[in-house]
């Protein structure tokens, strides 16, 4: 497991995938807004990719978000499109309502930094979010991400354009 101040991010457990489910990928809002395509609704049992981790993908790692005092599960963390040539990836997270607020986005944005930088020694980590999407942009800019760009009503989202922010974050940047 690697481990935050607050939080650690582990693999994903069988027990993880109906919270998980009902909780972040059923919810319509939420899914709408973080995913980037329309959401459709996730029968139990289904081998959705971001609920059953398949371990054979080479570029994505998909972790399970836990409290590190007493081991709930509060969310979930990607790093995806990771690049090897170019040596870059982007980051994604989702917590569970409850879970929101609380520091743990910035510590998650915290860990796979030192993921991302330190165990697969990237050189630059990239982070999409909805512009009024202030916790993600603000847990992004406390770990040294920058806006480099605006990408202007690139997300259709529940009936209407919506800009998003790009941030970047360079490995020499980076203060763990
Ligand atoms: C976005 C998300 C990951 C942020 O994690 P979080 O744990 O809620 O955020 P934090 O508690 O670490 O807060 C980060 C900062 O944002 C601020 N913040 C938190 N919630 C806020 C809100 N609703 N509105 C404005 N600012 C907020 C905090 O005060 C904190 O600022 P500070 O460092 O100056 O004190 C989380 O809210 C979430 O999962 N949201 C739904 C899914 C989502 O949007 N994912 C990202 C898709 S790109």
């Amino acid at each position: 497991m690697l481990r935050g101040s607050k939080v650690g991010l582990r693999a994903r457990h069988e027990d993880d995938i109906p919270i998980l489910r009902v909780e972040l990928y059923n919810d319509v809002v939420n899914a709408s807004r973080a995913e980037g395509w329309p959401w459709r609704p996730i029968p139990p049992g289904s081998k959705d990719p971001r609920l059953v981790v398949d371990d054979k993908q080479e570029g994505i790692v998909r972790f399970s978000v836990v409290e590190l005092e007493g081991d709930t599960l509060v969310g979930s963390a990607t790093l995806w499109g990771i690049d090897s040539h170019n040596r870059c990836a982007h980051i994604g997270l989702g917590l569970l309502p409850s879970s929101r607020g609380k520091g743990y986005g910035t510590d998650v944005v915290a860990v796979l930094c030192h993921y991302g930088f330190v165990v697969r020694g990237l050189q630059r980590l990239q982070i999409e979010t909805l512009s009024d999407n202030a916790a993600m942009l603000r847990a992004a800019e406390r770990n040294g991400f920058v806006r480099e760009g605006v990408l202007r009503s690139s997300a259709w989202v529940l009936g209407e354009f919506l800009d998003e922010v790009l941030l970047g974050l360079l490995a020499q940047d980076w203060k763990p």
